[in-house]
This record gives C-alpha cells, sequence and structure tokens, in this order.
C-alpha cells in the first residue's frame, strides 16, 4: 500500500502544486514529528562516534524521516569533486575546473556525480561550494572556482544544473565564509556594495539556477551568526531572492541559538540533534516560537523533496561507481584544466611539448611525483581507488623514454638523477596537511559544546544504529581518511603562499643542473613564484587533478593534448599585493578589493594575471562587434594562427573611466571557451546580462546601470594587452 509521503509524491506528479502537497502532509504530523524535522533527527553522541571512528564518508547523512507517514528524508553526501561515500570517481578539484572556464563540461561533471551518489543512496549533494577566493590562503580555496564573482556563478550554477538531474544540491556557504581556522568564531564585517556586487552574485545566479538547498556558513557576518542572521536568510535570501528551498545549517556547530535560527529562516540543523532541539521545545511551551513557525520550515523541506521526487528518484546501477565513462571525464577536465604558465625556449625551441627522442632520460623529482594527492582531507575527501599519480601518468606516456625516479632521493641524489638526464619534471606543491578543511580544535566551539545534549534518546540511538548497518559503503581502509591525531588530517589555512622552503631549494639546484626543467606545481589556489621562476624555461598548474590526474599530465607535457586552463585568480609578484589575511582574525573587513582587481586598484602589476594560461598554439581576435537589446552581446572572430589544434577563452571585461561610484578597472561579464583547429577562424558570441554592470543602490537596495561609456575589452586574460576594445554607450541609466 502506498504511503502518506508516496500519496503526496503522486499527487505533485499529476499536477498539485508541491507546496499545497507539502502542506497537506505537514497538516497530518503531530508537533513531535515536525520537531523531528527540524534537526538531523539523529542521536549526537551515537552520531559522532560514528563519525569520528571511519563513518564520515561511510554512509550519507539523513534528515527528515517520519516513519508513520513514510517519508523518507534527505540523504546528504558532500562533495564538490565527487561522491565522498565510499569509491567513486575523484574528479579534478573545483578551482582546477574553474581554470577550464567550461560551464558545459561542468554539467557534465554534475551529471556524473549526481548518478554516482544515486548508486548509494544520496539524494542531496553538498558540493555546490562558492565562496569567492578572496585570499589564496584560504584552506579550502580548492572548493570553489575562483576570485571572479561571475565566473563563479557560471561554473557553480553549471555544476547545479547537471547534479539537478539527478539529485538535490547544496549551494553553500552562506555567506562569506573563505577563511578556514576561524571559521567558527571569525566575524566578517562587509558594507553592502562589496556584499551584493562581489560577495553574493554568484549564490543568487546559482538561486535562479534552481538549486534546491542552501549551507549557511559558520561564521557571523556583520556581528550575526549566519545561521540566524535575518538579513542573510530572511531579508536576502527568501524576499529579495525569493528562495523556495530548504535552509540547512553547516554540520557539527553550526547552530549557534536555535530559537532566532528558526525565526531567521533555518530549516535544518545538521546533522544530529544537536543545540536546536530544547530551546525551540521550551519556547513551543511559553508561547515564543509557534507551531506554524515550525510547520513552515518542515513545509520548505518536504515542498522541496517532493519537486525533486526524493523517495522515488531513479536509483543508478553500483557499476556507475568509477566507471570509465566518468574516470575518462575527471581526465578531460584536467586536461582542460592545468595551465601552462611559462614555456621559454631552450635551444631554440619552446621546451614544451617535449620532443623527445627514442631512450631519452627524464629525471623524475619532487616529493609529490609518486603519490596519491588529490586534495583536501575533511568534507570533500572522495576516496577512489588506483588514481595514477605524475610519475605513472608519464612512465605510461612515455613508455620508450627511461624514468629516473626514487621516492627516498635526497636532495643531493635528485640533483645528480637531474643533470644525469636530458631533461628534469619537478613535481612540488602542497597536500592536504597543508592545504584544507581545518578539523583541529577550536577555542570558538568550546561555549558551544555545553549546549548539546547530555545523552542520546534512546529510540533515536536505536534507529540511528539500524542506519548504520543498513547503509554502510566503506572504502578499503588504506583510502579512508587518514588521521594525523586519531581523526582527520588537520588541514588549515596555508601558513605561506610560497612553495616549502624543501620544494624551492630543490627547484634552485635542479634548475642550477639542467636547462630543460619543468616545474608541475599542485595546490589548490595561487602560489607566489617569484623566488624561482626566473630559473626554470617551464611552469604548469597541474592543480589536484583526480583520478586520472596522471595521465593529463603526460598528455600536457608531450602535447598530445594541448593546454587550455586559464587561471581563476591572479597571482602576484608578492603577497603583500592581496588583501590582509590573519587566520586566527577574530574581526576581519571584506571591503571590495581583492585579487586582480585590488591589483588593479593599487597599480601593482600581475606576475600572472586572473584569466592568463599559455597555448602551444596562438590566437589572434578580430571583427569585434556590440548588439545591445535585453542584453549586451559581444561578438568577435578568432583565428588560430598556429599549426596545432587548441582552445582559448574569450573574455570580456568591462570597466569606466569616470564612474560615480568606485568600481574595477576591468570586471569580467561574459567569457566562453573555444576550441578552434590550426588556421581556422571560428565565431564568437558571448552574452552579458545588464546585471553585469550593475551597481547596488545603497538607498533603496535596488540595482542600476550607470549611464554613459563604458569600456569594455575582448581578450584571452585581464589587462591583455591584445584585447579588442568595444565602447558600450548607455543613454540612460537603467533601473533593474
Ligand atoms: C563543512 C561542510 C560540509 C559538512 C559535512 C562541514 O564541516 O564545512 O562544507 O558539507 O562539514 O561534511
Amino acid at each position: 500500500m502506498a504511503t502518506t509521503y508516496e500519496l503526496a509524491l503522486e499527487k505533485t506528479k499529476n499536477g498539485t502544486k508541491p507546496e499545497v502537497a507539502a502542506a497537506e502532509l505537514v497538516a497530518l504530523m503531530t508537533l513531535d514529528e515536525k520537531i523531528h524535522c527540524l534537526d538531523g533527527g539523529v542521536p549526537f553522541w551515537v552520531g559522532i562516534k560514528d563519525i569520528t571512528t571511519g563513518g564520515y564518508h561511510s554512509r550519507p547523512f539523513r534528515a527528515a524521516k517520519v516513519e508513520r507517514l513514510g517519508i523518507p528524508g534527505f540523504h546528504f553526501s558532500d562533495g564538490p569533486r565527487g561522491l565522498v561515500v565510499g569509491e567513486a570517481t575523484a574528479f579534478p578539484v573545483s578551482m582546477a575546473r574553474g581554470a577550464t572556464f567550461d560551464p558545459e563540461l561542468e554539467v557534465r561533471v554534475g551529471d556524473a556525480i549526481g548518478k554516482e551518489l544515486r548508486a548509494i543512496g544520496a539524494d542531496l549533494y553538498g558540493g555546490i561550494c562558492v565562496n569567492l577566493l578572496r585570499h589564496p590562503a584560504w584552506g579550502r580555496a580548492q572548493e570553489t572556482y575562483g576570485e571572479d564573482p561571475h565566473h563563479v556563478g557560471e561554473m557553480g550554477a553549471s555544476l547545479t544544473r547537471g547534479a539537478q538531474r539527478h539529485v538535490m544540491a547544496t549551494l553553500k556557504h552562506f555567506a562569506l565564509n573563505s577563511m578556514e581556522n576561524a571559521r567558527f568564531g571569525v566575524d566578517v564585517k562587509v558594507d553592502e556594495r562589496a556584499l551584493h556586487e562581489v560577495y553574493l552574485p554568484h549564490f543568487k545566479r546559482i538561486i535562479d539556477e534552481g538549486v534546491a538547498c542552501v549551507m549557511t556558513a559558520y561564521n557571523s557576518v556583520n556581528g550575526e551568526w549566519c545561521s540566524q542572521n535575518n538579513i542573510l536568510l530572511a531579508d536576502i535570501l527568501r524576499h529579495e531572492w525569493g528562495f523556495a528551498g530548504f535552509v540547512i545549517s553547516d554540520w557539527i556547530f553550526g547552530v549557534h541559538d536555535g530559537v532566532q535560527s528558526l525565526h531567521a529562516g533555518l530549516d535544518v540543523e545538521m546533522p544530529y540533534r544537536m543545540i536546536r532541539n530544547a530551546p525551540i521545545v521550551a519556547a513551543l511551551s511559553d508561547g515564543l516560537v509557534t507551531e506554524e513557525l515550525v510547520a513552515s520550515a518542515v513545509t520548505r523541506t518536504l515542498t522541496t523533496m517532493l519537486k525533486f521526487g526524493v523517495g522515488k528518484l531513479p536509483v543508478s546501477d553500483r557499476s556507475v561507481l568509477l566507471c570509465s565513462e566518468h574516470v575518462l571525464l575527471s581526465q578531460e577536465v584536467a586536461e582542460k584544466s592545468m595551465v601552462l604558465l611559462k614555456n621559454e625556449s631552450v635551444d631554440g625551441a619552446s621546451l614544451l611539448p617535449l620532443n623527445l627522442k627514442k631512450s631519452s632520460k627524464i629525471a623524475i623529482v619532487g616529493r609529490l611525483a609518486g603519490v596519491r594527492n588529490i586534495g583536501d582531507g575533511g568534507s570533500s575527501d572522495v576516496m577512489a581507488p588506483n588514481v595514477v599519480t605524475p610519475l605513472q601518468g608519464i612512465r605510461e606516456h612515455f613508455a620508450n623514454c627511461e624514468i629516473v625516479y626514487n621516492s627516498q632521493a635526497t636532495l643531493e641524489s635528485q640533483v645528480q638523477q637531474a643533470k644525469q638526464s636530458d631533461l628534469a619534471i619537478v613535481v612540488v606543491g602542497y597536500t592536504r596537511e597543508e592545504e584544507g578543511e581545518f578539523i583541529g580544535d577550536s577555542p570558538d566551539t568550546v561555549s558551544m559544546a555545553a549546549l548539546i545534549p547530555r545523552q542520546d534518546d534512546p529510540d533515536l540511538a536505536r534507529e540511528y544504529k539500524n542506519y548504520m548497518i543498513e547503509n554502510h559503503h566503506y572504502a578499503p581502509d588504506e583510502l579512508r581518511i587518514k588521521s594525523r591525531n586519531g581523526t582527520f588530517s588537520i588541514g588549515g589555512d596555508r601558513e605561506s603562499l610560497r612553495l616549502l622552503d624543501a620544494d624551492v631549494q630543490l627547484i634552485h639546484a635542479v634548475a642550477k643542473v639542467q636547462p630543460r626543467t619543468i616545474v608541475v606545481i599542485v595546490a589548490g589556489s595561487a602560489v607566489v613564484l617569484s623566488e624561482w621562476i626566473n630559473e626554470v624555461p617551464a611552469v604548469l598548474m597541474g592543480w589536484y587533478s583526480g583520478s586520472n590526474g596522471g595521465h593529463a599530465l603526460a598528455n600536457i607535457l608531450s602535447g598530445a593534448v594541448n593546454p587550455s586552463g586559464h587561471l581563476p585568480f591572479v597571482i602576484p609578484y608578492d603577497e603583500s599585493h592581496l588583501p590582509f589575511f590573519d587566520r586566527d582574525a577574530k574581526s576581519i573587513t571584506y571591503d571590495y578589493w581583492h585579487g586582480q582587481w585590488k591589483l588593479d586598484r593599487d597599480g601593482n602589476k600581475p606576475m600572472f594575471p586572473f584569466g592568463f594560461g599559455w597555448s602551444y598554439t596562438n590566437f589572434s581576435f578580430s571583427n569585434a562587434e556590440i548588439e545591445v537589446s535585453e542584453t549586451v552581446k559581444f561578438r568577435c572572430a578568432v583565428l588560430n594562427t598556429g599549426s596545432r589544434d587548441g582552445a582559448t577563452v574569450v573574455q570580456i571585461y568591462a570597466g569606466r573611466n569616470n564612474s560615480a561610484v568606485e568600481r574595477p578597472k576591468r570586471r569580467l561579464v561574459a567569457f566562453k571557451r573555444v576550441e578552434v583547429r590550426a588556421g581556422e577562424t571560428v565565431h564568437v558570441e558571448c552574452t552579458a546580462p545588464f546585471q553585469n554592470f550593475a551597481t547596488r543602490n545603497i538607498e533603496n537596495h535596488s540595482w542600476f546601470v550607470e549611464q554613459g561609456l563604458w569600456n569594455c575589452e575582448i581578450g584571452q586574460f585581464s589587462g591583455d594587452p591584445e584585447s579588442l576594445p568595444v565602447a558600450l554607450t548607455i543613454r540612460q541609466r537603467i533601473e533593474l
């Protein structure tokens, strides 16, 4: 017999509005059942023991399940680089995917991840992380797409679109969560223009895409915790943007004041019954919270579940996990993401692509050459087996060459190997130990721990233990999150933007003896390269590149694939050109200025500008046109002037000579990745909505586009001297 929930699903399918079917369902729920849906509904102590002893990433987190009515609840698995429960395909991290500037490819990634989630029963993907990269030291920089709001919004919207073909998706962390060690305690101060023009446009873009769920951030904004922040949750998210999905908290210690969080519009405290339940129960009996308020939160959750068909979503066959289609997609993404930063001539020819004779000797050195290193070891970790390391990829690809590698080699012996070889590939950078989610002790959570119930409700504990047994998707032990102190890798914000001293010493020493030295950097965001870059002819940004990253790297080095990645952030000559960053800050101001925009404003030349990346061919742009109607359309012709097929990214920047308000010299308003065959021309059109030119009116919280002349540029990176200038004249100020 169909359950009450299944009947509601049926009705929704037959045309009843999900919010109506959900309201009917909620009307049948007891008060206890409604309260049960306001948090994970899972006992804290059993849950916490489970996740700290290997259960994290072994099963999806479940919430809002009501047995009596057949409400299945939702089942959350993290991201963003793949399914985190059990063994799955590891995609390159989001920052790498940002470097592809390829929203269509990102839809395919979302589609693949969504399918993999459905193989283990998850129906809520936690991977749409779009906090802006304000500073590259942020430990979780790799989980977002870059420093530019338009670019981040397009990439995140694409991931959402792909994933939501199969599951619901979660947009996180709302908002201004781009510091890691201080995330539980820091207050971010921001004014209205910086908030709406810099830190929120990409969130809005993804809300407009139809994302199902929003996760609040741990930090506070302008003095109020995000999980109970009326301005963020009620005024902006619900009223101004019209978000109709449901809002969940970030995980443990994500909620401070349970009652206030309910009033502000937080629907579910995740993942357990923690801080919220007792105060809400008390407030209900004191009349400080009404049953209607509780019901409205539950209705939003159920409306979304019904709208997406949760409970009856198609289940993927388990063979979809790590299927060759997904692994090859991860490789394609890795190949399109690697950014060629430098490629100079050695003996009259560019060092890359490698032009090797049979039995050439290649020295592979550096501590990251032979290790599985696919990024953060916290919530985004993916238990992919058989990750292809740089060493393995190069060995297999250059099977005719002699590969010299010794994992135990000292600095001296690596230098010797490099000297005696025809070229040296140095693989250096970071691991999850130097950057990633911070899962160490934080003094900021001590007072909250006291608000957690002293003991578990025995019924919940029993139910959860069954769930643990029935839903385990263990990865082999060697792939489970590695511990440094019995729990997780500690990660956190980077201590420095430079490579580790040992890596720098190695580069100096190898470059002295081997003129054909290629440095491959593995990292999740910008690295300052100033102290060594002049000593080597070639540098490649390799990222945390996923399951088949080593194959992708070999294909780029050999020229089997032409590099086409472009930087989703600026690389400065010096860290002082970036905004202030203190990983232990209690309070920090996010103003308008970060990344390329700040360098432009301060007159600091970047080492590598936003959007930059070489190819093994060259492109020239011509025939710029602009057409203004409901949107602004930019057109140009892209000619591949070289002898290899390749791809570039057409980037449109807009600025003004005279502006009534401070604004970036150049702001990205549109972009398009384009493949062009050698010698051929492709005509490209990029569309920018007026919103991408808009200014926030802080008097009445609306938007307008300044009238007058806008200087637009069509180029291959920010400040490209070969950009085509295009004038956009707005006759009359436009109110949006
Ligand atoms: C992270 C979230 C993640 C959650 C669940 C939190 O610590 O901040 O991004 O989704 O854990 O794993």
